[in-house]
């Protein structure tokens, strides 16, 4: 892949990459390190047709797409929203493709300044493709520039300070914004108002991670059948970008092992020994499980609370063990805390306390129980 981006004075750049986010040692993590950008960026779809799942997203921008190009002007803005990993950088790009617009590449954390906004702004030509990635942390008055330049196609520069300032309104050319947000819930409404489509990308069914595996692992030379691949699909989290990294990694344990098959034993070893269960939760969730029900009785216990427990800061356990275990039904969030739902015991081979069962709604007390063992006693000290 190509080296390091030439960035603009601004800070912005142009070619594909992946997003800023920390990476973190978590083979399970739905955040990319640095060195998984370059890789990231050769297994991106370009086309619309070739990007599986997320359907409902797909058909609706084609359609936005397709009458801009017959228009023969710049699209509505557009937002994508959804957790990390799932595809908004990619569709950014497939967005700019299917246009055929260059792309320029910023972020909201990038953006502190007002000034920082409105040199990237001016310097956009038409039709350019605007991305701007974690949209939510942009500050507040690069926000309200923002607004304008959306609606109006208009920056106001100010001259001078104090009350000589003046504002000079600069015409721009028509362009597309496309923000990418994992917090939609914190845009200002003014701001979503200007996304004249808004696309919410959800967790894959296991088919389409299926396919996006096969895909990659032609692309990366990687020999696969297919139940292997469906052991990896099946232990992703619904998540593109954490079933790239795990076949990687049994890629990695294949080779080591002399097999040039990525098969189903293959996946198991290898992902059982980046503790990776059957259902994609790791080590930290398995923690957090284990907290909730032996320490805290299945809880409810406050966030921070259950944080220190498991030794990780409360929002680690928040952004990333949080909504995968609330999805699959592991964790409840409830007006008083955390708890563990009868899945979560289950999971943990142990049998729920009545009242941990009872309170949960559409909890079937028997179906937990292991034979023959004795229901776990969870006293808060233990
Ligand atoms: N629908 C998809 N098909 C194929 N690969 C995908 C798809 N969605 C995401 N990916 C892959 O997952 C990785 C992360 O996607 P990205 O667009 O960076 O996610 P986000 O910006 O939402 O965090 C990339 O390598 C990308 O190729
Ligand atoms: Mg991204």
């Amino acid at each position: 892949m190509t080296g390091a981006p030439e960035p603009h004075d601004d800070g912005s750049y142009e070619v594909e990459v992946g997003e800023d986010l920390a990476g973190m040692e978590r083979v399970v993590d739905p955040a990319g390190s640095d060195e998984e950008r370059r890789i990231e960026a050769a297994l991106r779809p370009r086309r619309l047709a070739d990007f599986p799942g997320q359907q409902r997203v797909r058909d609706q921008l084609g359609l936005v797409l397709e009458a801009a190009r017959r228009r023969g002007s710049p699209p509505d803005h557009v937002l994508l929203s959804g957790p990390p990993g799932l595809g908004k950088t990619t569709l950014a790009m497939i967005i700019a493709g299917e246009l055929e617009q260059p792309i320029r590449i910023t972020s909201g954390p990038a953006i502190q300044h007002a000034g920082d906004l409105a040199a990237v702004l001016s310097s956009l030509v038409e039709g350019e493709v605007l991305f701007l990635d974690e949209i939510h942390r942009m500050s507040r008055p690069a926000e309200e520039m923002l607004y304008l330049a959306m609606e109006d196609f208009r920056v106001d520069v100010i001259v001078g300070k104090g009350p000589g300032a003046t504002a000079i309104p600069l015409e721009l050319p028509p362009f597309t914004v496309v923000g990418a947000t994992t917090r939609a819930g914190l845009l200002p409404a003014p701001l979503r108002d200007r996304f004249g489509f808004t696309g919410h990308l959800d967790y894959y069914a296991t088919e389409d991670l299926v396919e996006i595996l096969h895909r990659n692992a032609a692309l990366l030379e990687i020999e696969a059948d297919d139940a292997g691949i469906a052991q990896i699909a099946s232990r992703s989290r619904g998540t593109p970008r954490i079933a790239n990294r795990l076949l990687r990694r049994v890629r990695d344990w294949a080779q080591v092992h002399g097999q040039d098959v990525v098969d189903e034993p293959a996946a198991q070893q290898a992902l059982a020994l980046f503790d990776v269960d059957e259902l994609g939760l790791d080590r930290l969730d398995r923690a957090v499980l284990d907290a909730l029900c032996l320490r805290f009785g299945g809880g409810p216990v406050g966030l921070s609370t259950l944080a220190v427990a498991v030794g990780e800061e409360p929002d680690t356990v928040e952004t990333v063990a949080e909504p995968y275990l609330v999805r699959e039904g592991f964790m409840l969030r409830t007006p008083r805390g955390r708890a563990a739902s009868p899945t979560a015991w289950q999971h943990l081979g142990l049998t729920p306390p009545p009242e941990a069962g009872g309170a949960v709604p559409g909890a079937a007390g028997g179906r937990f129980g292991r034979d023959g063992e004795e229901p776990a006693t969870l006293p808060l000290g233990e």
